[in-house]
């Protein structure tokens, strides 16, 4: 139905880590990194292949290699990016879009501060980043501005969700596949994702 649920041992024990209150914000942010290339490895699973004709050492043969355009990267401020880094470890030519979003803490609407996405994005396989998925404002906005800007071939891809988020993101763009390390049990009365982690961006940055 749209919804991956990433559940490789390694990604699970790390994501266990970093829910921990007591984890510090230097092991908060080194285990996002490391389980960014794991979600990364999951996300670009089904990435098309061509070949190529390369020489090896030996003999000439038909190689496969990523086909179509390089892969866009789309990281939600602030917190998004602790997923970016480990994103571009695996696939370092791909292109970036920032996109900065604040969730008011009263109303829960996410306000944009900033937009900067490449210029072609529309022939472009577009994975939108972010650790968390709590009531979706925040991303149900990011995908729409992309889509403004051309994107049709989208992703989305963080490390928690709730499943009031999933819902709400799933009816908002029942074309974007959802990956996620977890779906948790709900949102609570402030919009935090409970059990959760907490909030993602204070714990990598303070
Ligand atoms: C958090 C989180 C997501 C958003 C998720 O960001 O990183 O971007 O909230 O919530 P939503 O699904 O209800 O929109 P926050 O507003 O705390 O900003 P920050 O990443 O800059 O700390």
């Amino acid at each position: 139905d749209g919804v991956t649920v990433i559940d490789h041992p390694l990604v699970q024990h790390k994501l266990t880590i970093m829910r921990k209150k007591d984890t510090s914000t230097a092991g908060f942010r080194r285990l996002l990194r490391e389980i960014s290339t794991l979600l990364c490895y999951e996300v670009t699973r089904e990435l098309a292949l061509t070949h190529e004709n390369i020489e090896t050492p030996l003999t000439e043969m038909d190689a496969p290699v990523l086909a179509g355009k390089k892969l866009v990267f789309a990281s939600i401020l602030r917190a998004g990016n602790g997923l970016l880094e480990g994103m571009l470890d695996l696939v370092p030519s791909a292109r970036v879009a920032h996109i900065g979003l604040y969730r008011d803490h009263d109303t829960l609407q996410a306000i944009e501060y900033y937009f900067k996405a490449p210029e072609d994005i529309s022939d472009r396989l577009v994975i939108v980043v972010d650790p968390m998925l709590a009531t979706a404002n925040s991303s149900i906005s990011a995908v729409e501005k992309l889509k403004e800007r051309g994107a049709h071939n989208l992703r989305f891809l963080c490390l928690l969700a709730a499943p009031e988020g999933v819902e709400a993101f799933r009816k908002a763009h029942p074309d974007v596949p959802v990956y996620t390390a977890s779906i948790d049990s709900h949102l609570n009365e402030k919009g935090y994702i409970v059990p959760g982690l907490g909030d993602a961006g204070d714990r990598m940055y303070g």
